[in-house]
């Protein structure tokens, strides 16, 4: 492994750059990692249990995948959302119009204590700089008895088929790369601990299923050129003859032709105390 690309290993591991990881524009991120989205917000939704009289909070939106499944349910009116990175919050306001949507950190969130009835996160503790902070702030904007409820893709297990792939053939060149494995939330068990750790009640972990469909493999490896997240941050970080050896790694590792692949997520869910 280069310097840099040492360095960037390093700097993921640590969660350094987590800025710079969400900068590619919304449709590279739809296509990436968006695609996700319809099966994995309508069951984090289901576990957080949201129903059509309920106000709720999507933190860490991106362009707004979970929001969306959100204002289907309760009307964008009764939905507010944010995200640090300023063309997501563009995007997402843009996808959901009505909805309240900021730019902002979860660790610091622009709303009352007990605005909502219900506070979700999607595939954002991993990227917080303090995820015990932001399930604290998502705790204390919640309703006494409200739930919170968060996700992240299983990378510690392999369960995200997709990133397994890839950081799988990214160690098939060079073997000392630790990729997404230990990022906070993507072990069994590790969000439901932060949420008892916050004070949350009857916190229940468990997993979520989603399902991505991929025309060939062309339309699997493009998106990981995109920059996109960890894996695209690094994969750009390469040389043109190291992403070639990821790319055939890849490639023999997935059928010919279209083929789907399953996701699981860790997930949690936690009640404000009464
Ligand atoms: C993998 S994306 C998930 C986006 C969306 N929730 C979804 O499910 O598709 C991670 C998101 O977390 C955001 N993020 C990074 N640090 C954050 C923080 N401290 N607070 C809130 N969001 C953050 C990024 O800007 C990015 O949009």
């Amino acid at each position: 492994m280069g310097a840099f690309a040492e360095g960037l290993d390093t700097a993921i591991r640590r969660g350094l750059t987590r800025a710079v990881q969400f900068t590619a524009p919304a449709g590279d991120y739809d296509r990436f990692m968006g695609r996700y989205a319809p099966t994995l917000a309508a069951a984090l939704a289901d576990e957080a249990g949201v129903t059509s009289t309920m106000r709720v909070l999507d933190v860490g939106c991106g362009p707004g995948g979970l929001t969306r499944e959100l204002a289907a349910r309760v009307g964008a009116e009764n939905v507010a959302a944010i995200d640090p990175a300023p063309h997501f919050v563009a995007a997402c306001r843009e996808r959901n119009p009505g909805a309240d949507v900021r730019e902002g950190v979860a660790e610091a969130l622009p709303w009352a204590d007990g605005a909502f009835d219900a506070a979700l996160s999607s595939l954002v503790i991993g990227f917080m700089r303090d995820p015990d902070a932001g399930v604290g702030e998502m705790a204390r904007v919640t309703r006494r008895g409200g739930t919170v409820a968060a996700c992240m893709w299983d990378t510690a297990a392999g369960g995200m088929t997709m990133l397994r792939i890839f950081w799988t053939a990214v160690r098939s060149v060079d073997p000392r790369v630790e990729g997404e494995r230990r990022m906070a939330g993507t072990a069994e068990g590790d969000i439901a601990e932060r949420f008892e750790r916050a004070g949350l009640e009857d916190v229940v972990g468990g997993e979520l299923t989603a399902r991505a469909e991929y025309a060939d493999f062309d339309d699997f490896w493009e998106p990981f050129t995109f920059a996109v997240g960890p894996a695209g941050h690094y994969l750009s970080s390469l040389s043109d003859e190291r992403r070639a050896g990821i790319r055939e790694a890849c490639r023999v590792a997935l059928p010919d032709g279209a083929f789907a692949l399953d996701a699981r997520a860790w997930c949690a869910r936690g009640t404000v105390a009464v």
